[in-house]
């Protein structure tokens, strides 16, 4: 795989404007998803160009690409990868593939990127959009042509509203920093856990430090896998915000302290009821926040929203490999032979959450009605 410099991952001056993610790359013989590798950051920035649609699904699975909207993105283009890899290997047949055979690609394809992570209900959404993109496609112009343009039209569109949104969360958020404060934030939710822009949580975070509101940002190293530590604190520092990173038990201790004005986190899915899950640690902060009287607020785009489920009890939470638990980074610090749980994401119920920010406005309980207004307007 080619391997870049960070200035590659950036397609303007400014980065945490610009540092790209997920992106499409196609010329007249190849297209691929290109992303940065995330699981090697921060020691190294590597660049990877996948050209086939079970490279896609691995990626997202061994958190190569990762972060809710991010893998909606990469699940897109991935659709559109399997199309283009479908219709060239095709072209060269006496009879070429016919529009339903194509449709019939898609639709599996659909299936095992959906099979990679159960709990972001964006990866599944944005499936759903391209699969929903070619049936439409279809029924007015049954020719893989037409599927190919409207696909390709349909997931370019996707990761353009991915960083439209993150603008809009992001100015909504920041008017509920006061300046000067001290934030805490768990997990990465910033641009690398988006296809471009400036992320959920940390797009409130940008935009008032752009404004020139000092603010000062308390990072969750995020066990086991790290995303606090690897992830938030790289772009963080990549884009001058100040920063202090802690281990998860921390927290608590700094909120005593009176050290933290407000907890900002990102958000997997979130249920009809304002139930939320996201990564596992969140809801023992909301619980800390609630018990130290400070604003909760979880900052996701209205893709993120599963209005199909009641209350976060329905969230299918995904249990990952026990190893990322008995090691770190590839050393074991456990005994060989015990027992033990990852779930890779917990629920905050909806009772702890002060606000949840979207590219559509900022809701407040009661969630039930008040996403039921946001969605219904969409
Ligand atoms: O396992 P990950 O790294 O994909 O988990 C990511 C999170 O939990 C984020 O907080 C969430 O996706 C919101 S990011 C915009």
């Amino acid at each position: 795989m080619p391997s870049e410099g960070v200035d590659a991952a950036r397609d303007g001056s400014d980065l945490h404007h610009s540092l790209r993610t997920v992106w499409w790359e196609e010329d007249a013989q190849l297209a691929a998803v290109c992303m940065l590798d995330q699981s090697l950051l921060p020691q190294q920035v590597v660049v990877l160009h996948l050209t086939h649609e079970q490279q896609v699904a691995d990626a997202i699975t061994t958190l190569q690409v990762r972060g809710a909207p991010a893998i909606g993105v990469t699940a897109a283009f991935g659709m559109l990868l399997a199309l283009h890899r479908f219709l060239h290997e095709r072209a060269s047949d006496d009879e070429p593939p016919s529009a339903s055979a194509s449709q019939t690609h898609l639709i599996s394809v659909g299936h095992l990127l959906r099979s990679t992570r159960p709990t972001a209900v964006n990866l599944a959404w944005a499936v759903e959009r391209m699969l929903r993109c070619a049936d439409k496609t279809l029924a007015e112009q049954a020719n893989p042509l037409s599927l190919w343009h409207e696909l390709r039209r349909e997931a370019l569109a996707i990761a353009a509203e991915d960083v439209d949104a993150s603008l809009k969360m992001g100015q909504y958020g920041a008017e509920l920093i006061p300046a000067g404060a001290t934030l805490l934030t768990h997990c990465n939710a910033g641009s690398l856990a988006t296809s471009a822009g400036l992320g959920t949580a940390l797009a409130p975070i940008y935009v008032a430090h752009q404004a020139g509101k000092a603010i000062h940002v308390f990072v969750d190293e995020t066990r086991p896998v790290l995303q606090g530590a690897r992830l938030t604190a790289w772009e963080l520092q990549q884009a001058g915000v100040p920063l202090t990173l802690i281990t998860d038990s921390m927290a608590g201790h700094f909120m005593r302290q009176g050290k933290i004005a407000a907890v900002f986190v990102g958000a997997d899915r979130i249920a009809a009821n304002g139930d939320v899950a996201n990564k596992i640690g969140t809801y023992g902060l909301a619980v800390l926040a609630h018990a130290h009287s400070l604003p909760f607020y979880v900052v996701a785009p209205c893709s993120t929203i599963d209005l199909s489920l009641a209350s976060g009890d329905f969230i299918p939470i995904e249990q990952r490999n026990s190893a990322e638990v008995t090691t770190i980074r590839g050393v074991q610090i456990a005994p060989s032979g015990i027992q033990v749980a990852n779930p890779a994401f917990d629920v905050t119920p909806h009772s702890l959450i002060t606000a949840i920010i979207t590219e559509q406005g900022i809701v407040y309980a009661p969630y039930d009605v008040s996403l039921g207004h946001l969605c219904g307007r969409l």
